[in-house]
Parts: structure tokens; sequence; C-alpha cells
């Protein structure tokens, strides 16, 4: 997604703060706590500390979310999905229109995401309000899956999932062979950007206690305060 590229851009704060970043935010594999904690580096201003954190949008290896959502009932759900993108405006992930979280933020936009980093070192959650990408930015996050990614945005139907594995790959290859040339956009195909109303980083180290740093926005600032893990 777009960040742009100006020294007071995110990419321009993803340079300056290169010399910050850890481990990659993957699914966390171990048990021990890692050393997440960089003492008050960049603690003044959450959008350097994300770029210091997240990996650039043109990373191919995505951040994976837990993405919280509200039920109708006001029952709570959640799931994995990827970090498209980010930028000062907030945080997109992309989905099929008809899947169960797309119902979901219709009658609830008030969401959270979570991202883990490898070695339990650091967490990010940001809660935020949800809104539908504009047709530019979800086309151009399409044109940046993978051809795997773009396939299965096709492919993820009920109907397909009703059937027996042998069944799933043969049309799975038949559909693979038959778009050589790339997989057009579905109609249904969407995404979100959200927009955070508070962001959290936790971090731990070896040899010190887990603690938090919050920042929520008030009015058009962020107010930050420091908090035990
Ligand atoms: C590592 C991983 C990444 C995923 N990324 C996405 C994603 O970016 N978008 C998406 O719609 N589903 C993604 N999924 C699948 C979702 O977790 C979920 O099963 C699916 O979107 C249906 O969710 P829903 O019924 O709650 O809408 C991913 C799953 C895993 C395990």
């Amino acid at each position: 997604m777009t960040t742009g590229g100006g020294p007071t851009s995110t990419a321009g704060r993803a340079a300056s703060a290169a010399a910050g970043t850890l481990s990659r935010p993957v699914a966390a594999a171990t048990r021990e706590p890692g050393d997440g904690d960089q003492g008050d580096q960049h603690a003044d201003d959450p959008w350097v500390l994300l770029a210091a954190w997240l990996p650039p949008d043109d990373d191919p290896d995505r951040p994976r979310m837990t993405l919280s959502t509200v039920t109708a009932d006001g029952g709570a759900d959640a799931r994995t999905v990827l970090l498209s993108g980010w930028d000062e405006q907030g945080f997109r992930f992309n989905t099929s229109g008809g899947s169960r979280k797309v119902e979901q933020i219709a009658g609830h936009p008030d969401v959270a995401l979570t991202v883990l980093w490898d070695g339990f070192s650091r967490q990010l959650v940001i809660s935020g309000r949800a809104e539908v990408q504009s047709a530019d930015e979800l086309a151009a996050a399409y044109a940046q899956r993978t051809p795997f990614l773009q396939q299965l945005a096709h492919q993820n139907t009920v109907d397909y999932a009703q059937l027996p594995l042998a069944q799933r790959r043969e049309q799975f290859a038949e559909l693979a062979a038959a778009h050589r040339d790339g997989f057009p956009q579905p109609p249904d195909w969407t995404g979100y950007l959200v927009r955070p109303t508070r962001l959290t980083f936790w971090v731990t180290g070896v040899d010190t206690a887990s603690r938090r740093t919050e920042f929520r926005r008030v009015d058009d600032r962020w107010e930050r305060s420091l908090l035990p893990g």
C-alpha cells in the first residue's frame, strides 16, 4: 500500500528508525520471552515506533494479525488476517465480501488488531474503527497479492469447501491452469482501513518485566501512558 517517500512519511521514518528494528512480526513458535525491550527509543511518537516495528509494505512476508470483531448479538469473534499495509491514516487488511467478518464490521465497525512478534518479544494492539477502502486502494492491494492469494480470493467459496480433498486439489489445479496470465479482481473482494484510536506497544526483555506504552487519541493528538505488562 502507499506510504509515500518524503522525510516525514512512513517510509522516511522507517529508514531513520531502521536501526531500531528487531525480529519480525511472525507467528510465535517459541515459549521463552525474547528481548523486545529497547528502552525508551522512539517512545514519544507512535508512528516512528511503528516504522521501527513493522516491515515495509512491499515486504512480501506480511505480518499476521488477530482481527477481533463484535457479532450481531454482542458476542466476540476473532481470526487471523494479513496486514496489507499501513500509514498515518491507519492499518489495512483485505478479505472476501461474503465473509462473516464483513457482516460483523457492517454492524459494529469497532475492531481490534493484535500482532505478535516471534519469541514473545513484542505485541502491538490496535483499537479503532474500520471503514471500507476506496476502489483505488482495493485495486492496488489486489494487484500486489501473489498469484496464490489472488486465486484464493476466487476459489474460497462455500461450495468449494464442501468438496473432498482430492476434488479440491483437482479444481484448484484446473483454475490455476485456466488463469496463467493472472486472476481478475473478484467483484466482492474488499478490504478495510482501521483508523486507530488506541495503540498499545507491549515489550518484554530477558532481564526486565514487560511494559506497555499506550497512546490514546485525544482530539488531534496522541496521549501517552506507561502501563505494567
Ligand atoms: C496466517 C493466516 C493468514 C490469513 N490471512 C487472511 C487474510 O488476509 N484475509 C482473510 O480474509 N482471511 C485470512 N485468513 C483466513 C481467516 O483467518 C479466516 O478463516 C477467514 O477469513 C474467514 O473468517 P470469517 O468467517 O471470520 O470472516 C488467514 C488465515 C491464516 C491462518
